[in-house]
């Protein structure tokens, strides 16, 4: 079996030093030597934890977003901690002035003078000073149209692999959700995360969505403050507080973001339209997922959504695309159509087919002990779930096959 490279390196002028150990002589399994990698700690576990379990050197890091989301401050006390550490940091800016990033300097703490600053966007200088002053990491300029990118990160490689320098770019993130200059930028690079939260809210969770070095998918939850952003170790307990209990339309659900679950909650309005196409949004989880499972409860439980518009939230500004936050949804919206709160300490998760049957979800274990932590008293879930783990929990377990029981456990609630 020959595997193809996935990429073209013959044009990188130190693609021999990318992969090490690259020989033309085939060699056996036993004769592959690991290297062991030493990984370098950003000074955040959260960072760390969707990096894989801290910064692999030498490697090539996306980081993308909203503008204003915070991916400045973010690299900017990452550089500030490896710099603490003892490591040499090059910090260049190619929108911002010196004087600006003072200002946010003064505003996260302390700097030690292993990290320098540098306002720069040629990138022919930028790689000469590289060359010269050979930092161990390095966070330059956010780049500009999608041909400069795809350049620029292409000499970025080079210089991240030929002269073993850890580079973050901050790239933009377009409308569509991509960062600019979209999937060929992705693939050069060794690792992509995306920052993402709710600008009213202070949560920002950055999201790991490639990685050579890891798995992906992991979050790392900050709060945005005064002094720049900290370490949420606790997102459960921080996405539901400041819940309004008691309001018809409020759900708490748990999903799985990478290994570990997280409670939030899911919103819905729905209310009679005075449109004669009636409103959807849906903020935080798919438009087209939404309009699927209303259709479903217009159909099997005879709610008549196509007069009413519907609204779905995730509050915290968490996006979600796990099947298992179907039934959370469903239960919003049955709950906010008949105006009725669900019980406060009520946690709710399955997959919604579209005959309304309720399917079984992965990682029950897990959902169950992270609402037991949390002081949940009751769980509604898939029938095939909570059978399975009748004897191993300490919450009230509801299991549900159908949506007319779920309907039913909305009605009997008060
Ligand atoms: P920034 O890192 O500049 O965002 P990005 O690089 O993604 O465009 O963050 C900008 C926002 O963060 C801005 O609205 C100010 C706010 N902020 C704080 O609330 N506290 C702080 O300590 C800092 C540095 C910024
Ligand atoms: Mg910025």
């Amino acid at each position: 079996l020959v595997e193809a490279p996935k990429e073209d390196k013959r044009s990188l002028p130190s693609a021999k030093k990318i992969l090490p150990g690259t020989s033309s002589k085939p060699v056996k399994i036993s004769e592959i030597t690991q290297e062991k990698e030493t990984r370098i700690s950003s000074g955040f576990a959260e960072l760390d934890n969707v990096l894989g379990g801290g910064i692999v050197p030498a490697s090539l890091i996306l980081v993308g977003g909203d503008p204003g989301i915070g991916k400045s401050t973010l690299l900017l006390q990452t550089a500030k901690n490896v710099a603490a550490a003892g490591h040499k940091v090059l910090y260049i800016s190619g929108e911002e002035s010196l004087s600006q990033i003072k200002l946010r300097a003064d505003r996260v703490g302390d700097f030690s003078d292993d990290i320098r600053f540098l306002c720069e966007t040629s990138l022919d200088v930028i790689s000469e000073v590289l060359k010269e002053e050979k930092p161990e990491m390095d966070v330059p300029a956010a780049p500009g149209s999608i041909s400069q990118v795809r350049e620029s990160t292409h000499v970025l490689l080079g210089l991240a692999k030929g002269l073993g320098i850890t580079i973050f770019i901050v790239g933009h993130v377009t409308k569509e959700g991509t960062v600019a200059g979209p999937r060929m930028l992705e693939h050069m690079v060794d690792t992509v995360l995306y920052f993402e939260g709710d600008h009213q809210d202070t949560y920002r969770v950055i999201r790991g969505v490639k990685n050579r070095f890891g798995a992906t998918d992991e979050i790392g939850v900050f709060e945005m403050r005064g002094s720049g952003l900290h370490e949420v170790k606790n997102p459960s307990e921080h996405l539901t507080e400041g819940r309004a209990a008691g309001s018809p339309g409020s759900v708490i659900t748990c999903v799985m973001e990478g290994t570990r679950p997280v409670l939030l909650e899911v919103q819905a309005l729905v209310a009679r339209t005075h449109y004669p196409n009636p409103r959807r949004t849906a903020v935080g989880v798919d438009f087209n997922r939404v309009n699927l499972l209303a259709a479903v409860l217009e159909k099997r439980l005879g709610l008549r959504l196509s007069e009413c518009d519907v609204y779905i939230n995730i509050a915290g500004g968490m996006r979600l695309s796990e099947p298992s936050i179907d039934l959370a949804i469903i239960m919003a919206m049955i709950s906010s159509y008949t105006d009725k709160p669900l019980p406060e300490r009520l946690v709710v998760f399955g997959e919604v087919g579209l005959t309304g049957e309720i399917r079984s979800v992965t990682q029950d274990r897990k959902r169950i002990a992270e609402a037991e932590k949390l002081g949940y008293e009751m769980c509604v879930m898939p029938k095939t779930n909570a059978e399975k783990l009748k004897n191993v929990s300490g919450i009230r377990l509801i299991g549900v096959s159908s949506l007319r029981e779920v309907k039913g456990i909305v009605s009997e609630s008060d």
